[in-house]
């Protein structure tokens, strides 16, 4: 990956569009056959068309969106006939702090905040980008695979190039491509483009409308009262609408004032009725916590009691309300699927042991990007799972269109209501997360593992493969699981002063066995990220064929050691780390006599069943990953190369 390179000279990139009349020159571009190498972008983009001052709604909804890009930022703003454009290098408070000095007026524009692993981070890259009579200006989450063949094609045709994006490209195309009418254009457009894009842009003759495109990348269009948005995420409009329309690949739309029009790829008007999302504004705001990430942490106990709501009867799981399936449906599945990427995989992981457990179901838990390129047997006998927070990785929904391909019914675990997982799937269970700002997953993992959890207890007992003395205990355990998670939050003051114990050590082995060994990847996972330091995770069991290699007085092991059928086992894992000197912090069950002879540190949790250890155990984890990049002053909502939902391959 490359670094981030400082910032450039402010100066060169204030731009005016708008001193020309549009090019309307038809081209022919021939066959592009050489693929390039993939630039890798996932940004936010957001739109706007009303009466309020546009750089203010921009502002709001790329703060907004910021976990999804934050190396630059730009914004296109409408001024009576003139498109105002303004980019800057960094945050987005850099945007604003330039943006207060010119103080737009006008009541539409489109912005971005840009997220790059490849190509330059300067101003001159960052979005909007114009064609070069300035006739169109354009924001683009995705990536344009055969750019370079559109380039060198319009460069033979006579077009300079002023950056090295992908999306300049996309502008000068449809700069030439346009003829007067835009949902033509983009049509003609569409077909040149390899590649995902989420496309928003303004065309300077056509002063009372914005359009948008997208392929691959998600886009969501929100109406209100004689004002129309468009964004990456829902959270970006939450201040201004509730109701939203999803658009799907292909689609094109038209905003203005008053109305949304959409076409499908053909040119076809289509009718969409919005979808209402009930989450507040609120919820994605601090609210008093200096980071989204530790505000998170702290929602879990909510989490997992909305996410029994209206799933339980007495002492029993019921889904039937969500999960149309007959008695025929479930008995025919042999076998289950479970695939996502990241956190969401280790969820899926934790789960697998439960579905196991109380099914007689052949059970396969696979990251997507693996799923998809090989050869499973999946069919008409196979339940599979799709578990994503955002409902928008690309790698997870690629992997479903295959399971889907092969006739296997496919179920959607996702906290974005009709994100485009959850509309291509064939059911869906939500998450009750509400909005996840930080990129670090926190509460998505206890609702994914909540969902997962309830969804075996259903299969379990809908099969009769689970007894009703271990439904009734476990779903018992499930309502009281809230306090418990609570009690170890109350607690975060002794794991910050862990966190500052260990700090500055530069690598750490995180091990567990059972249900515990994928919240040690977990745990091992949230301190790489947002900390910047090594660390690795293991099956315990697995330490002696490599990794204890590595264990000296200098490397911290975390031993994830609750109470359960595999203690005895692990405390000798303990012990040969122990004789390489190396500091063990446990994560131990409250009244446990022996660990604190054996590990240096404790992070406590309450007693509970041994399946729902994993719901504790990740707690401790995810607060002294929290505090240990705040020592280590990281960026902790928004660590350096990531981004929180990631659209592209
Ligand atoms: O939105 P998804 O659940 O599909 O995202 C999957 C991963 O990208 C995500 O869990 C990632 O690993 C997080 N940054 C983990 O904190």
């Amino acid at each position: 990956m490359e670094e981030v390179p400082g910032k450039t000279d402010r100066e060169s990139h204030g731009v005016i569009c708008g001193t020309k009349r549009p090019v309307l020159l038809f081209i022919f571009l021939p066959a592009m056959e050489r693929r390039c190498v993939s630039l890798l972008i996932m940004c936010g983009i957001v739109g706007y068309i009303g009466y309020r001052k546009a750089a203010d709604v921009l502002l709001d909804g790329l703060y907004r969106l910021e976990y999804r890009g934050y190396d630059s930022a730009g914004v296109a703003i409408r001024d009576l006939r003139e498109i105002q454009i303004e980019k800057e290098v960094g945050k987005v408070a850099e945007l604003d702090n330039l943006l207060k000095s010119r103080n737009f007026e006008g009541t539409q524009g489109i912005g971005h905040t840009r997220w790059a692993t490849h190509g330059g981070v300067t101003a001159v890259n960052a979005h909007p980008h114009c064609d070069s009579q300035s006739n169109v200006a354009l924001v683009h989450n995705g990536i344009i695979e055969n750019y370079l063949e559109i380039k060198e094609d319009l460069e033979k045709e006579g077009v300079t190039f002023n950056t090295q994006t992908d999306t300049e490209v996309v502008a000068q195309l449809l700069a030439k491509i346009y003829q007067g009418d835009a949902v033509s254009s983009l049509i003609r457009l569409s077909g040149f483009l390899e590649g995902s894009y989420a496309l928003v842009i303004l065309v300077r003759e056509i002063e009372d409308k914005i359009y948008c495109i997208r392929k691959g990348s998600p886009l969501v269009l929100g109406k209100g009262k004689k004002e129309s948005f468009c964004a990456s995420d829902v959270p970006a409009l939450l201040p201004y609408t509730k109701d939203f329309i999803y658009l799907n690949d292909g689609e094109i739309a038209e905003l203005s004032q008053d109305n949304i029009q959409i076409w499908d790829s053909s040119g076809q008007v289509l009718t969409r009725s919005s979808f209402h999302v009930d989450w507040d504004v609120s919820m994605s705001d601090k609210d008093g916590y200096p980071h989204f990430m530790l505000k998170e942490i702290n929602e879990q106990s909510r989490v997992i009691r909305d996410s029994l709501l209206e799933r339980l009867q007495d002492d029993s799981v019921d889904l039937s309300a969500e999960l149309k399936w007959s008695h025929e449906d479930i008995h025919k599945w042999k076998k289950i699927h479970i695939v996502a990427c990241g956190t969401s995989y280790y969820a899926a992981l934790i789960a697998e042991r439960l579905f196991e457990n109380v099914t007689e179901c052949d059970i396969r838990v696979d990251v997507a990007s693996e799923y998809r390129y090989r050869k499973l047997k999946s069919g008409p006998d196979t339940l599979a799972i799709f578990v994503s927070q955002s409902g928008e990785t690309a790698d997870t929904l690629a992997a479903e269109r295959k399971a889907r391909t092969s006739g296997a019914c496919c179920l959607a675990v996702t906290n974005v209501p009709n994100s485009t997982l959850a509309r291509e799937v064939d059911h869906v269970l939500l998450l009750k997360a509400g909005p996840e700002v930080g990129v670090a997953a926190t509460k998505t993992f206890t609702g994914q593992l909540c969902v997962l959890y309830l969804l075996a207890l259903y299969l379990g007992r809908v099969c009769e493969t689970l007894s009703k003395n271990k439904e009734n205990r476990l779903v018992q355990e499930l309502r009281i699981l809230p306090f418990k998670v609570d009690s170890i939050l109350e607690d975060h003051l002794l794991i910050r002063e862990l966190a500052e114990k260990y700090a500055n050590a530069r690598n750490f082995l995180f091990l567990g066995r059972g249900n515990s060994f994928p919240v040690a990847l977990e745990g091992a996972l949230k301190l790489k990220e947002i900390s910047y330091l090594h660390a690795e995770a293991y099956a315990a069991g697995e330490m002696k064929h490599g990794p204890i290699a590595l264990l000296d007085p200098e490397v911290p092991v975390v031993v994830v050691i609750p109470r359960d059928e595999l203690y005895d086992k692990v405390l000798s894992n303990i012990q040969e780390a122990r004789a390489r000197s190396a500091p063990i912090i446990a994560v131990a069950t409250s009244g446990d006599q022996y660990i604190g002879t054996n590990a240096e540190d404790i992070m406590w949790i309450p007693v509970t069943e041994q399946e729902m250890n994993p719901f504790l155990a990740v707690i401790p984890l995810q607060l002294f990953a929290y505090y240990v990049a705040r020592y280590r002053g990281c960026d902790i909502d928004q660590p350096r190369n990531l981004a929180k939902s990631v659209t592209v391959e």
